[in-house]
């Protein structure tokens, strides 16, 4: 036998031994949540390295394997038992310098188990578990010289479901990233998915499988290959391989959230727990915020990013943004189009971008000026058309002009099909990559890390998904990864009434989003204009930002149309973007979600404050919230933004009632949203 019971007992482990048939013993290890709810089991039946994870006494995932295929060396499959176990626990809280919570709970469980073929004694693999009482994590610790190509990773998700889970889900490997509009099917229906993988089973215990610290290593999209199995599908290089490494590794997290109503799913904070703390010391040139940009106008075909009679970005217009922007207590003025190279077909245009040579009626010097005089900041933006050798070549010089500007936050881009992401090999040879790929996952880590030498932070569209970086990285702020507000200028189809609800509990789970909300003009090509708008109500895009998280927000309008309704206005200007804390109250999968979020003690924010946002889809609806998130013994004046009489998004999205009442911790409040509505809230400590 191969283990000794003092050695069970040493580690405190429940392990059980049997039989095989074959008369190899089996062994098998539990690890469960601080409350016990929720128990990972990792076992070598067979010689066969699985798991497998029960909630509540059911199980959810049935045995499952764990593995990798690689190129130059014997699988990671079978011929393994588990020679060791060691077992830990954690319980710290620790903080965000800034984030949807200040204090972040840590307590979980940890199991690190080491499996040793069977043959040659010297092959050894680790995998390390923990689990809290939101979800699980686990990954794979390996250090073998051979290990050095990975093909495949074996990881599997075998889901228990008779045919009776529904998923929501969006595919993967296809040419427009992670921007596609979510799917509701059957579980047995979604084929190969990106992840955050998000479904209910028959119990209605949801569950959302995703991972966390995707560092040096290919995104993991998932692939159902028998009926509710569903295996880890690594997005490969270009020469086919999944991942490079020295053979020395720790994969990322593979985690499971997993909460008894679609609303646990919100308040859990598994991914970040999962990731490393803060690898750049002081931060406190992070600075979360809100801005407006030159930019909505080239979606609505007013602008142009490219030069001539349209251009966007011109110093004139620049400065009064920034003007603007100053005025209504905004940080900043996004400025797109600024730089040679948007010329002829910018989606093709990657190699001739400069990064550093302005278009002739963009004045820095100028601009620079009047920002300083004002106060209110330019933010920068690099379109790289998924040219990235070209961004590369010159990132450092375009980090520094920026820099010299007084820039400290730049939006960049990666506009390119999925799988043409063009890079220049050490050959001269050009590569096309997938965005989820171990090179682009590398690329963008990489511009974060030099853009913080710069003290400058990066929001990423066409990005990697997030996976938590933001704990290791902070100046990594926010990213798109979704189909964002753009859509509803141009995406024939725009985003559905149901786009909000379904984000919040798929792509937001796993970080920060810059959807760039509120739209108040729904109508700039007429409301009648069913492929071509904000398919919403006013209230519902105030709402959004409390329900859409993200450090820095975009007030994504024309200037004109926010001095049009100074009332709605008003909300957008109050509203912080750094919180205290966070609560998911209620809400269900693609119908309906209400937050409510206290502000983070900041410039001019007290910390007092609460804000809600409730969001719906297609279908009004009654919503009654408790006010007991709020301090109690203190009096608020609520500042309720909802939808008017007769609002609805088709034909009538302005109507709002604005109004003010007095409330208390012990009051409740019933929300009436309209179709496609939503109500914003601002409880004003008194
Ligand atoms: C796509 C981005 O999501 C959008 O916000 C930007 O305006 C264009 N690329 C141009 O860079
Ligand atoms: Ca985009």
């Amino acid at each position: 036998m191969r283990y000794s019971s003092s050695f069970c007992s040493a580690v405190g482990l429940t392990v059980s031994l049997f039989t095989l048939s074959s008369n190899v013993f089996a062994a098998r290890f539990n690890v469960s949540s601080p409350n016990q709810q929720l128990t990972f089991t990792i076992s070598d039946d067979h010689t066969q390295p699985r798991y497998q994870v029960a909630f509540k006494g059911q199980t959810v995932i049935n045995p499952s394997t764990l593995g990798f295929d690689f190129a130059r060396a014997p699988s990671m499959r079978n011929s393994l038992y588990i020679s060791s176990a060691e077992r830990n626990s954690h319980h710290e809280t620790w903080q965000q310098p800034w984030g949807e919570a200040r204090n972040i709970v840590d307590h979980h469980n940890e199991l690190l188990v080491t499996f040793t073929d069977k043959d040659s004694k010297t092959v050894q693999y680790r995998v390390r578990i923990r689990v809290f009482d939101d979800g699980l994590g686990f990954r794979y610790e390996v250090n073998q010289d051979e290990a050095r190509y990975i093909t495949r990773e074996l990881t599997e998700f075998s889901i228990t479901d008779s045919g009776d889970s529904t998923a929501w889900w969006i595919p993967a490997r296809g040419w427009n990233r992670y921007e596609y509009t979510y799917n509701t099917t059957p579980l047995h229906d979604a084929a190969h998915v990106h992840t955050p993988f998000t479904f209910k089973n028959k119990q209605g215990v949801h569950l959302s499988i995703h991972e966390a610290a995707l560092v040096d290593y290919a995104g993991m999209t998932l692939n159902q290959r028998r009926p509710g199995t569903f295996i880890s599908d690594l997005t490969p290089w270009s020469d086919g391989i999944a991942v490079k490494t020295n053979g020395r590794f720790n994969s990322p997290w593979r985690t499971i959230q997993v909460g008894e109503q679609a609303k646990d799913l919100l308040n859990s904070h598994l991914i970040l727990n999962l990731n490393e703390p803060n690898k750049l010391g002081d931060v406190s040139w992070v600075e979360p915020g809100k801005y407006t940009g030159i930019w909505w106008g080239m979606h609505i075909g007013k602008h142009t990013w490219g030069s001539g009679d349209k251009h966007g970005a011109t110093t004139e217009r620049t400065k009064a943004y920034l003007s603007f922007a100053a005025e209504h207590g905004f940080d900043g003025v996004l400025v797109e189009g600024w730089n040679t190279g948007w010329d002829g077909d910018w989606f093709y245009n990657g190699d001739v971008f400069s990064f550093t040579q302005p278009y002739p009626d963009f004045d820095f010097k100028a601009i620079k000026a009047h920002a300083d005089k004002v106060g209110a900041k330019l933010i920068g933006h690099h379109e790289t058309s998924g040219n990235v050798s070209n961004y590369r070549n010159q990132m450092d010089a375009a980090f520094s002009l920026y820099a010299k500007n007084n820039v400290s936050q730049i939006k960049t881009g990666y506009v390119a099909d999925g799988g043409n992401i063009k890079r220049i090999d050490e050959r001269g040879h050009a590569r096309f990559e997938w965005h989820d790929g171990q090179f682009m996952v590398n690329e963008y880590l990489d511009n974060i890390k030099l853009a913080a030498k710069y003290k400058l932070s990066i929001n990423t569209h066409e990005p990697i998904k997030d996976t938590g970086l933001r704990r290791t990285y902070p100046n990594w702020m926010t990213r798109e990864g979704a189909r964002g507000q753009e859509f509803n200028a141009w995406g024939t189809p725009p985003n559905p009434p149901e786009h909000i609800p379904m984000l919040a509990f798929t792509r937001m789970l796993s970080g920060p989003m810059d959807f760039t909300p509120g739209i108040f003009d729904m109508g700039f090509n007429g409301l009648g204009d069913k492929t071509n708008r904000p398919q919403t109500t006013l209230a519902k895009q105030l709402a959004q930002y409390v329900v859409l998280y993200s450090p820095v927000q975009m007030a994504a309008d024309l200037p004109e149309n926010y001095l049009a309704r100074p009332d709605a206005f008003q909300f957008i200007k109050d509203v912080p973007t750094d919180w205290e804390q966070s609560i998911a109250l209620a809400g269900e999968v693609g119908d309906y979600v209400v937050f409510a979020r206290q502000e983070r003690a900041r410039g001019k924010y007290t910390g007092k404050d609460w804000y809600l946002g409730a969001i719906t889809d297609e279908h009004a609806r009654k919503i009654e919230v408790k006010l007991d998130f709020l301090a109690i013994d203190t009096r608020y004046e609520a500042h309720i933004y909802q939808d008017g009489k007769g609002a609805n998004w088709q034909n009538n999205p302005y109507a709002l009632d604005i109004k003010k009442q007095i409330v208390t911790a012990k009051d409740s409040l019933t929300l009436q949203l309209a179709t496609s509505g939503g109500t914003a809230i601002r409880f004003k400590a008194l």
